[in-house]
């Protein structure tokens, strides 16, 4: 009896020993989470957000340009992933080319390493692309790090369609969803979920009007951009 009593005894020793080292460990995970966001939020980030062919890309040029900032384009993350022929670019390129979207894990992965990859010497981010859901908004700020601006440029579903179709025909290369069915079918995605994403953040996100000149819209962008800026500046001499 004293036997199994003592066993007994170990045996919980063992058990409570397993449990607080666990917890020690995921405690260190959200330490380690929490430094990582602390040190990605002292960095400017913004959001680029419309549909296909908009003008995300264009502008987003033009913020490197003048500001530096690191411009990470989710489509051209992914695109990246089918150019190296693997097993997991070939999934991605089938829902691409149906005009859907890609699971949230793979596009935030993607987004997450590039943002581990460049924080150390970015000066800020352009996330392009991204989000395109609710869901994936509040995943990037709970796993990265909260978005400072969102940039949503507002534009015809005609236009957008002529401006791709256009970019099309004068490319020597052209992308395997540029295609007028691909086209209607991204279209119709963005619609669906658009109108969650700019009522979540509302707060952060500047509707510009794309139908216009691309250096009268980078004015506004530029004016939007250098705002957020001082805001920041200013908050971070307070702390
Ligand atoms: P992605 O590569 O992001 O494509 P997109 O959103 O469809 O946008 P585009 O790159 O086609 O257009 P743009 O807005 O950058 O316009 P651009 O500046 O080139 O995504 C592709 C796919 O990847 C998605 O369909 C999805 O499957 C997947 N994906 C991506 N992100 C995802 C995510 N977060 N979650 C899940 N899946 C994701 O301009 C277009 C043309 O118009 C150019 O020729 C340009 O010169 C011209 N132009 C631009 N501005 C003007 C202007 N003001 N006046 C006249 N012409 C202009």
């Amino acid at each position: 009896m004293k036997v199994i009593k003592f066993e007994f005894f170990f045996c919980n020793l063992f058990m409570c020993h397993q449990m607080a080292m666990k917890k020690e460990a995921q405690e260190k995970q959200k330490a380690e989470q929490r430094r990582r966001a602390q040190a990605v939020s002292d960095i400017p980030i913004i959001w680029i957000l419309g549909g296909p062919g908009c003008g995300k890309g264009t502008q987003c040029a033009k913020i490197v340009e003048k500001y530096g900032f690191t411009h990470l384009s989710s489509g051209d993350l992914l695109r990246d992933e089918v150019a190296s022929g693997s097993e997991k670019g070939r999934e991605l390129q089938k829902i691409m080319t149906s005009g859907g979207l890609v699971p949230n894990a793979e596009v935030l992965g993607l987004l997450n390493a590039a943002v581990i990859r460049a924080k150390g010497t970015s000066k800020g981010f352009l996330i392009d692309g991204y989000p395109r859901e609710k869901s994936q908004g509040i995943a990037f700020e709970a796993q990265i790090a909260p978005a400072d601006l969102a940039l949503y440029f507002d534009c015809s579903e005609e236009t957008m369609l002529k401006r791709i179709l256009a970019r099309a025909a004068a490319a020597t290369v052209k992308r395997a969803d540029d295609n007028e069915a691909t086209i209607r079918s991204r279209l119709h995605t963005f619609k669906c979920n658009t109108s969650d994403i700019l009522e979540l953040y509302n707060e952060k996100t500047l509707t510009i009007n794309a139908e216009r000149d691309v250096e009268i819209i980078f004015m506004e962008v530029v004016e939007a951009i250098d705002c957020m800026l001082q805001k920041k500046e200013r908050a971070a001499k307070v702390c």
